[in-house]
């Protein structure tokens, strides 16, 4: 088999899909001490958008889902897989996967959740991606989805700038003109809950009065350590992804990184030594939302028409565990 011919899950339809309601850094001024230049100066982040209160996960990622399969130009019966990456699921069991199943009417579907925050999409890429190269399965739909705004501390003006919901899709299929996923790195440091994460809810620190009184179940984050680990991990494993597909930075027409933070993506930048224009970037419209922030800026990039037959792009994401992950891949559609 020659490299043209190799099988490769490649994507051929996005979608993502934002919550309506915009709050502005000048709305998060009336809500903690903070000011529209300390946002912006230190993240990037201009606006983000917010779940209604009865919208749960699985709602947007709904929406997010029937855009890819209408860009796909394939039914939801088509589907053998749908994978959906949130650290914000819908319950704890059923998976988000499992609800979006039915109500897509995926019938030949299975489904299941992936947590690997906000690496998830990336990691959930990688899984269609076995599924599709070793022929079990042909069509495979991948969804990150959250609403952090259901975990995000109102007090706390350290965290609750950062972040915001929203969903992007992808639809994979198989692909044998040398398009597709050609080569991934996936990687964790498992140093937990106290530098990023939501440390109570689960069965370590179960909700209770006291627990939720200390707000223990929102997101806490040490920034500057976290900031410190992801300047570090993104370049490292874009250059571990660019290395196996046998490519270098100067190949990739596309970067599309995680967006926790302007000044991070500016680090990756010099790092690597690629222009900040071939970064795709969002961040100043979004906020951080974890695994649904790559996939919304390569549907985002996707729907502007800025991708092109042919060309090299890379995922490149890391988050909470701490976890990172990348890909590499050449544009299908
Ligand atoms: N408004 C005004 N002042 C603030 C705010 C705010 N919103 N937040 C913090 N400050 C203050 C701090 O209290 C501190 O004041 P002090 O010096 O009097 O103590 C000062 O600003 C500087 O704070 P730093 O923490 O040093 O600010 P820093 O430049 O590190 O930026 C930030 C903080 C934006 C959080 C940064 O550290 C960062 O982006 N970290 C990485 C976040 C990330 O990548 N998360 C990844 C994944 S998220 C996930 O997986 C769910």
């Amino acid at each position: 088999m020659t490299t043209e011919n190799k099988r490769r899950a490649a994507i051929i339809g996005t979608g993502f899909y934002v919550p309506e309601r915009v709050m502005t850094n000048h709305d998060m001024e009336k809500i903690v001490d903070t000011s529209d230049q300390w946002i912006v100066e230190r993240t990037g982040i201009k606006e983000r958008h917010i779940a209604a209160d009865d919208v749960a996960t699985s709602d947007i990622a709904y929406e997010a889902a029937s855009r890819a399969l209408k860009d796909a130009g394939i039914t939801a019966d088509e589907l053998d897989l749908v994978v959906v990456a949130t650290l914000t699921p819908d319950h704890p069991t059923p998976s988000t996967a499992s609800l979006l199943q039915k109500r897509l009417g995926a019938t030949h579907a299975a489904a299941f959740d992936l947590q690997a925050a906000c690496s998830g999409f990336v990691y959930a890429t990688t899984v269609a991606a076995q599924f599709i190269e070793n022929g079990f399965y042909k069509k495979v739909l991948v969804i990150g989805a959250e609403t952090l705004s259901k975990y995000i501390n109102w007090e706390d003006r350290n965290t609750c700038v950062l972040f915001g919901d929203g969903a992007g899709a992808a639809v994979f299929a198989a692909a044998e003109d040398g398009s597709g996923i050609l080569s991934f790195d996936l990687g964790s440091d498992g140093r937990g809950p106290e530098l990023l994460g939501i440390p109570g809810g689960g069965t370590r620190y179960p909700d209770n009065e006291d627990t939720i009184a200390r707000k223990v179940n929102r997101i806490h984050m040490d920034g500057k350590e976290v900031f410190r680990f992801a300047v570090k991990a993104l370049p490292a494993t874009l250059k571990r992804s660019l290395e196996k597909a046998g490519v270098s930075a100067e190949d990739l027409n596309w970067i599309v990184p995680h967006q926790a933070n302007i000044r991070i993506i500016e680090a990756a930048s010099k790092r690597l030594a690629q222009p900040l224009d071939r970064f795709v970037i969002n961040i100043e419209r979004y906020g951080n939302i974890s695994a649904a922030s790559i996939p919304i800026a390569l549907a985002e990039a996707n729907a502007a028409g800025k991708l092109k037959k042919g060309d090299l792009v890379a995922l490149a994401g890391f988050g909470a565990g701490l976890t990172w992950a990348s890909c590499v891949m050449r544009w299908a559609k």
